[in-house]
């Protein structure tokens, strides 16, 4: 946690200095102003947070069921480096992740992993910090292989702990991105920290960014947290944050941790399974119009440099 806010204060310190902290976002910025989206494309949906264990596994795993139950065909990714969060909150043990891919030794239907919740996951682990070093060719590649999952309907990226160039790229090129705090203090400012290097690294969003308050004590304390942050995000930073809902402190989510399973499924009546469903259905009313598909995205991130060098 503490590296992370370090991660936070180098990147704005960078900015500060006219460093460009991350030489993807001009692509992506000028990208994000002539979107090629599609409606039939999966809609990619980051889970995100300054400050960490504040419940994004929980809350991405948790949405992808409750969507699942929707009918949607969903894919949780872990783009986690290393920790495989997603993974262990589901109890499985995947061999394989997005690095065998790049490295050309599996393909992503060897390493997506179906499991018994209606949901299918894929282990993202080093495999995305990889990415930005790919020549051009293994990277078109990569990218073409990743349209396998283009069938999914929604897409949801746990972004884990930390603040990387590359996970910023992938909150701001997402369709939805949610960000999660809970009612600390701390998890406050950790959050308006990552929402203040969204709102100066990428000055054209083409998304808005979702907030969710976790582990509150009912809907007045949650709202007054959100009501404060939106307010300052519009005030100083000229962003739009919306709110999205509240989960409650729920003991049913630590024992639900316990076992491996989702709350969803253990405790699926219990008072944060109520508040994930009230999440989901109000995402699912809100669709945005165009959806963006994951290879789109990926070619928004990473695959346009030549093309526009050529323009
Ligand atoms: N609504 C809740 N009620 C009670 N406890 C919760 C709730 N949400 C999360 N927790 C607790 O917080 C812990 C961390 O949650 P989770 O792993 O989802 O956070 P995270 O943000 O993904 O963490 P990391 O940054 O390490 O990836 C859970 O194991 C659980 O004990
Ligand atoms: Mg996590």
């Amino acid at each position: 946690m503490e590296d992370q806010a370090e991660k936070l204060r180098e990147i704005m310190k960078r900015k500060k200095d006219g460093v460009n902290a991350n030489p993807v976002s001009a692509r992506l910025s000028s990208a994000a102003k002539t979107p090629s989206k599609s409606s039939d494309k999966a809609r990619i949906i980051t889970v995100t947070s300054g400050k960490g264990g504040v419940g994004k596994t929980n809350l991405s795993v948790n949405m992808a069921l409750a969507f699942a139950r929707l009918g949607k065909k969903v894919v949780v990714m872990d783009a986690d480096l290393g920790l495989a969060n997603v993974n262990v909150m589901l109890n499985m043990i995947p061999k394989y992740n997005l690095y065998h891919v790049i490295k050309k030794q599996k393909t992503i239907r060897e390493i997506l992993v179906e499991t018994e919740y209606g949901i299918s996951i894929v282990a993202g682990a080093s495999g995305f910090s990889q990415i930005a070093n790919m020549g051009e060719e293994d990277r078109k590649d990569f990218i073409a292989e990743l349209d396998t999952l283009s069938n999914a309907d929604i897409i949801i990226i746990d972004t884990s702990a930390g603040v990387s160039s590359n996970v910023l790229d992938f909150i701001a090129a997402a369709d939805d991105a949610v960000i999660i705090t809970t009612p600390e203090p701390t998890a406050i400012t950790d959050a308006y920290g990552i929402i203040k290097i969204i709102a100066t690294e990428y000055d054209s969003l083409n998304m808005g960014l979702k907030l969710v308050v976790n582990r509150a004590k009912g809907a007045a304390q949650a709202k007054g947290v959100a009501d404060r942050m939106i307010n300052i995000a519009g005030q100083f930073l000229n962003l739009k944050v919306d709110y999205l809902g509240f989960i409650y402190d729920d003991p049913a989510v630590q024992q639900a941790v316990f076992t491996q399973k989702p709350f969803m499924v253990v405790a699926p009546k219990c008072q944060a399974s109520n508040c994930v469903q009230h999440i989901v259905d109000r995402m699912n009313r809100n669709k945005p119009e165009e959806t963006t598909g994951f290879s789109a995205m990926l070619k928004r991130l990473f695959g346009q440099s030549q093309d526009r060098e050529r323009q």
